[in-house]
């Protein structure tokens, strides 16, 4: 065999499809309103930001590679052992070093057809082998999950609630999956939405974690805590997990301005409540106003929507997002999730959510008409 010309990535890395984040410009609008990340409308604590200015002179300095007071702030905002966190420079981080940390080359890690994308790209380009199963009514299924389980498999990764359905799984249906999985399985429950869902019969995982050796939980500071251009994520994970992360991971993997801005929010639960209860009121507002248009919303409990358009010409997803994008409202096309009839819209702003129904009504009639 003749050795190769060039140097070549691990099998699986050129399967990826490189990640495409939302857009963020709509060329020729006068204002753009950035609804395809769902990020928060309400922008981070002010204390947040102040935090993360009062970092400027110090930037010479490494960071304390622990994330030492950010992870005491977290344990005592959520009541957790501060030595079972590990922060990461987003949950992205923490997906990839799980991912990198528990597969072997051709191992199996698990997760839905329309499960969050990095989950099928942390496994590839850790050398394993995705399983994709199947959904029912667009929601993570426990017993589909289950029957795709093999001696092979090495982790489970659910998002709960789930981007961009939007759909989420009752802790009852996440214990009945943890208690049916062999212990030498990881499973991932990713809680970037967990701070916006109000459903008696929905838990994060913080207890779960606390009592089993085989599940973590991920956490963000991207989404209600408004601070996605900083990355900061975190898991709360076994003890076990946690020592082998942390040998995984870089030494200075969380920047310092994003460890004092993290601390700063936390501290302004005020602010958390503010961003609860806006979306709160925005939430079944556009579900309500995009129904009575008569495009199907699927039930979300997170800060977005997922819309789904008709197939015939003039009436899609892409020609609605092309209308939409004319008045500066930026939704997400979501083919890469195999939902290609459908747009994901963020909960933005009182202006954003009016323009974008006001929008939205136009284009259904204007489609009608066409
Ligand atoms: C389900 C889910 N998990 C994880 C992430 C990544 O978040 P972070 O910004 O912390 O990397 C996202 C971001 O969109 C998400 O939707």
């Amino acid at each position: 065999m003749s050795a190769p010309k060039r140097p070549a990535p691990r099998a699986g890395v050129l399967d990826i499809d490189a990640y495409v984040p939302g857009r963020s410009e709509a060329p020729g609008a006068a204002k753009v309103f950035k609804l395809s990340s769902n990020e928060t409308p309400l922008g981070p604590s002010p204390k947040a930001v102040a935090a993360y200015r009062a970092q400027a002179d110090q930037l010479s300095f490494y960071p304390d590679g622990a994330s030492t007071e950010l992870r005491q702030a977290i344990g005592r905002a959520y009541g957790l052992d501060p030595g079972r966190i590990v922060c990461g420079a987003g949950s992205d981080e923490l997906l990839a070093l799980l991912a990198h940390t528990y597969l072997e080359p051709g191992d199996e890690a698990i997760f839905t057809r329309h499960g969050f994308l990095m989950y099928r790209n942390v496994t590839l380009s850790s050398g394993g082998k995705p399983v994709e199963v199947a959904e029912k009514n667009l929601t993570a299924d426990v017993d589909a999950i289950l029957a795709a389980v093999t001696p092979r498999t090495r982790i489970v990764f659910i998002a709960n609630p789930n981007n961009p359905t939007g759909t989420y799984v009752p802790f009852s249906a996440v214990r009945r999956l943890h208690a049916a999985l062999p212990p030498n399985v990881l499973l991932v429950i990713d809680a970037a939405y967990a701070e916006y869902v109000r459903r008696n019969d929905y838990e994060a995982g913080i207890e779960l974690v606390a009592t089993s050796d085989n599940a973590v939980m991920l956490r963000t500071f991207s989404k209600i805590y408004g601070l996605a251009a900083l990355r900061l994520g975190w898991m709360y994970a076994p003890a076990d997990v946690v020592g082998a992360i942390n040998r995984a991971r870089g030494p200075f993997n969380v920047n310092a301005p994003a460890q004092a801005a993290g601390i700063a929010a936390l501290s302004d639960t005020a602010h958390v409540e503010h961003a609860v209860a806006h979306n709160a009121q925005w939430l079944p507002w556009l579900t309500e106003e995009i129904t009575k248009l008569g495009l199907e919303v699927t039930p979300s409990v997170a800060n977005f929507v997922l819309i789904h358009f008709p197939k015939q010409p003039g009436k899609t997803a892409k020609d609605a997002d092309a209308f939409l994008m004319k008045r500066g409202l930026v939704f997400r096309q979501v083919g890469a999730y195999k939902l290609p009839n459908a747009l994901r819209m963020t909960v933005g702003t009182e202006e954003a959510n009016r323009l974008a129904i006001t929008a939205l009504k136009e284009f259904v009639n204007g489609a009608a008409r066409g």
